[in-house]
């Protein structure tokens, strides 16, 4: 499927953030169980990931697994796991042919042995390519994250490392999860649900918020080029007044 005419190629958002919601619905609607859902999410991962590279996006974060979806019955989350660890191993080798680069952020040493391992290792055989970063949000939460910030920075200031002075907006930024990589323009949140459900909280300050009613399973790549077309006809304020930004 061709990227649509009316998507400016000039105004892509640097950084896409999404919030894959709805396989359970999916599945149950299908007369399947939850993991089906998650199964056929897993196509729409590929998808989206694909539609974002072709049209130039730089970073793609996804919403996998979140602090709070531990809570969920264990067979689901065993489910979970072994999907995320079989889908790294088979889909490496295409994030290598198409130059994208995979990161992880959240609490990644509470994943099980080999979802990190695998994880890690997917990691470090994308580290040179350059093409598109994405990043799988796994075990994480921003509450999570920016309590950890504190942590660490507060351990800097006893160490003399750092002065209370010198924190400003960039320093903090350096010691969250996404250190160096830009806050995301557009947030997108499939299934009909209206909440940011403790993600990138800090990141988003700023970002254009996309809600569709689709299910996860069902947002393909058009999905993704129409929400992107619906951001480039915001107007991004940021405090300013329209005239300001026209005149
Ligand atoms: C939300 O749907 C989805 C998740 C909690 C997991 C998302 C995971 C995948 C798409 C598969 C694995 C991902 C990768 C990157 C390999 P839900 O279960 O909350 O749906 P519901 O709200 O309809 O119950």
């Amino acid at each position: 499927m061709p990227i649509p005419e009316s998507l400016d190629r000039n105004k892509i958002p640097e950084h896409i953030a999404i919030i894959m919601d709805g396989n359970g619905r999916w599945a149950k609607k299908n007369n399947k169980a939850r993991v089906f859902g998650h199964k056929n999410g897993v196509k729409s991962v590929r998808e989206v990931t694909e539609g974002a590279a072709e049209c130039g996006v730089k970073y793609l974060t996804l919403y996998a697994f979140s602090t709070e979806n531990w809570n969920r019955p264990k067979s689901e989350v065993n489910a979970l796991m072994q999907l995320l660890v079989t889908t790294i191993g088979k889909e490496t080798k295409t994030l290598q042919k198409n130059n994208i680069r995979l990161l992880a952020i959240g609490d990644l040493e509470n994943l099980p042995g080999n979802c990190n391992s695998e994880l890690q290792r997917a990691m470090k055989e994308t580290a040179n390519n350059d093409g598109m970063t994405l990043i799988l949000a796994l075990s994480y939460s921003s509450k999570w994250e920016i309590l950890n910030a504190v942590r660490r920075l507060l351990n800097d200031v006893k160490d003399q490392d750092l002065s209370e002075f010198e924190l400003n907006e960039q320093v903090f930024n350096s010691y969250l999860c996404t250190a160096g990589i830009p806050d995301p323009e557009l947030l997108i949140r499939t299934s009909g649900e209206y909440r940011i459900s403790n993600f990138l909280l800090w990141q988003l300050a700023y970002a254009e918020l996309y809600f569709t009613s689709k299910l996860w399973p069902d947002f393909k790549r058009e999905d993704l080029w129409e929400a992107i077309i619906d951001y480039q006809g915001r107007e991004r304020r940021f405090g300013k007044t329209s005239e300001q930004l026209t005149s």
